[in-house]
C-alpha cells in the first residue's frame, strides 16, 4: 500500500526541520517515509501556486489558497464557527452562509487536485475539522480506497452541535469515511449521538450505517515522542540552552511555574492568569517565590476573538504584576513568541509545576511534553484541566475544574508544597502512560485499524 496523508497545512521538510518539526508532523512523516507516499494539503501561503516536491519516497503536493479561500475556509468557517462550538463555545460561534460556501468550495478544489493523484493501491489518511467533507467530495468522483478521518479537537454533543446551521448536512458526509478517529470516548459517544440524533443514522456498538454506507468509530488517544522529547530535556540542561541560561539568572532559586499554548481562548489562559494571581492573594507568604512563566505564540490572529484574546491577556497580566510585584519580582511573565522545542523542554524541566488548564481540548500535548521533560529523581507536578483529553489518561496529575479559580489556586499550592516521594510516585505513573502510548503506538493502531475496517461501497450524499 502507499499512504496518502492530507491535513489543512503542509510543511515541507528542509534541513532545519529537525530543530522545529513538532511530534505529529514528524510521526505523519514517519509514516509517509515507511510506506511512501503522498502529503497533501495547503501550502500556508495566499497566491495561486500549486507544486509537488519530492523528498525520498514522499511526494509533498501543496495548493496556495486564493485570499478570498483564506477569508471564507481557514479564517471564517473553520476558525470562527467549527472551531468555537467544536470547543463547545456557542456565544463565540460566528456563522455565515458565504463563509460555509468557500469551505465547501475548497474542500471541492482540495478533492478534484487529489483525486487525479490517487492510486488504486492508496490508503487515505485526512486529519481534522477543516476537510470533513473531503472524503464525500473523493467519493463523489470516483474515488473507492480506503479512508480514514482523525479529528484532532473535541466533538461536542449533538445539542450543541446542531446549533451550528448546516452541521446535520456537514456530519451526514461523515459517511463517506470508512474509519473515524476521536481521540476520547466521549468524543466517540458525542460524534455517533451527533449522527443518530441530527442525520438518522443506526448504531450497531461502534458502528454506525447511514444510508449504504457503514462507518467504524473509535477512540485513538494521540501521543507524543516520549523517548526524544525526554532526551531533548536532559540535553538543554547539559548545553544550558540561552533562554534557559537567562532564566536561571534572573529566577536564581525561585521556583517557577509553567504555561505553554498557542494564544488561543480555548486554552484558558486568561483564567489561569487569574487563578495564578488568586493564589499569591490566598498565600501571601509565596510573593516573591514563585514566578509563572507563560509562554503564548500569536495564533489566528486576523480573527477578531483572538485579537480580543491578546489585548486580554495582557490587560490581567499587567494588572496583577502592578497589584502583586515587587521592584526585584515579577509575579508573572507573559512571552508572545514561540520558541524551539529544545528550549521548551528546558523550560518544562526547570518548572516545578506544570499548569495545563484548557477550557476544553481534544487531547492537550503539553501536558505530555511537561511530564517526558522532567528529572526522574527530583519532578515537578502537573495540573492539568478535566476538560483536556489527555485527563482521560492522566489521573495522576492534579486534576482541575479551570472554570474554578480557587481550586486551580489551590492545586498549585498543593503542587508546591508536594513531598518529593509523591511527586515521584505521581510522576512515575504518568510516564508510563505516555510512554505505553505514545504517537508511534498511536499511528500504528490507527493505520492497523483503517487498513484492517471492512470496505463500504455504497454512494454517499453530497453535501
Ligand atoms: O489542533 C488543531 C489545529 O488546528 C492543528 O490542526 C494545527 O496544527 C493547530 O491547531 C494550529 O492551528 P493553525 O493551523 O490554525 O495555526
Amino acid at each position: 500500500m502507499r499512504l496518502v496523508v492530507v491535513s489543512n497545512r503542509v510543511t515541507i521538510p528542509d534541513r532545519y526541520e529537525k530543530a522545529t518539526a513538532g511530534g505529529l508532523a514528524v510521526a505523519l512523516r514517519e509514516a509517509l517515509e515507511k510506506y511512501g507516499g503522498l502529503w497533501f494539503g495547503w501550502s500556508g501561503a495566499v497566491g495561486e501556486d500549486t507544486r509537488q516536491v519530492q523528498r525520498g519516497n514522499v511526494t509533498y503536493a501543496v495548493t496556495d489558497l486564493t485570499e478570498a479561500e483564506r477569508q471564507s475556509y481557514y479564517l471564517g468557517f473553520s476558525n470562527r464557527a467549527l472551531w468555537p462550538i467544536m470547543h463547545y463555545r456557542l456565544g463565540l460561534t460566528e456563522f455565515q452562509r458565504s463563509d460555509y460556501m468557500g469551505y465547501l468550495g475548497v474542500n471541492r478544489r482540495f478533492a478534484r487536485a487529489l483525486a487525479g493523484l490517487i492510486q488504486p493501491d492508496d490508503v487515505i489518511w485526512i486529519h481534522d475539522y477543516h476537510l470533513i467533507p473531503l472524503a464525500a467530495e473523493l467519493r463523489r468522483r470516483g474515488v473507492t480506497n480506503r479512508i480514514g478521518y482523525f479529528h484532532h479537537i473535541p466533538w461536542p454533543s449533538a445539542d450543541v452541535l446542531g446549533a451550528l446551521p448546516f452541521s446535520a448536512t456537514l456530519v451526514r458526509t461523515l459517511a463517506a469515511y470508512d474509519l473515524i478517529g476521536m481521540q476520547t470516548e466521549l468524543d466517540v459517544r458525542n460524534l455517533i449521538g451527533g449522527l443518530v440524533d441530527l442525520c438518522g443514522a443506526r448504531q450497531e456498538g461502534r458502528r454506525v450505517r447511514l444510508g449504504a454506507r457503514e462507518t467504524l468509530m473509535q477512540a485513538f488517544p494521540i501521543g507524543i515522542d516520549v523517548e526524544a522529547f525526554r532526551r531533548l530535556a536532559a540535553a538543554s540542561v547539559r548545553r544550558a540552552v540561552t533562554p534557559l541560561r537567562a532564566t536561571r539568572e534572573s529566577l536564581g532559586e525561585r521556583k517557577l511555574v509553567i504555561g505553554v499554548d498557542r494564544l488561543d481562548y480555548s486554552k484558558g489562559i486568561v483564567q489561569r492568569l487569574e487563578a495564578f494571581g488568586q493564589f499569591l492573594l490566598s498565600h501571601p507568604e509565596q510573593r516573591g517565590n514563585v514566578s509563572l512563566l507563560q509562554i503564548a505564540p500569536p495564533s489566528r490572529s486576523d480573527v477578531p476573538e483572538y485579537a480580543e484574546l491578546d489585548r486580554m491577556s495582557d490587560e490581567v497580566a499587567g494588572r496583577l504584576n502592578a497589584q502583586l510585584g515587587e521592584f526585584d519580582w515579577t509575579p508573572i511573565r507573559v512571552v508572545k513568541k514561540a520558541y524551539s522545542r529544545t528550549a521548551l523542554a528546558g523550560f518544562y524541566r526547570r518548572a516545578q509545576v506544570g499548569l495545563v488548564t484548557p477550557m476544553r481540548d481534544g487531547m492537550n500535548l503539553v501536558a505530555k511534553e511537561y511530564v517526558a521533560a522532567q528529572d526522574p529523581a527530583d519532578p515537578g507536578v502537573l495540573v492539568l484541566s478535566r476538560f483536556a483529553g489527555a485527563a482521560q489518561q492522566m489521573g495522576e496529575a492534579l486534576i482541575v475544574n479551570p472554570y474554578d479559580t480557587h481550586e486551580v489556586a489551590e492545586a498549585i499550592r498543593t503542587a508546591l508544597a508536594m513531598p518529593k516521594s509523591e511527586r515521584i510516585r505521581r510522576f512515575e505513573q504518568l510516564y508510563h502512560v505516555i510512554e505505553t502510548t505514545d504517537i508511534d503506538w498511536w499511528r500504528r493502531r490507527y493505520l492497523e485499524a483503517l487498513t484492517g475496517v471492512p470496505l463500504s461501497t455504497g454512494a454517499v450524499e453530497p453535501p
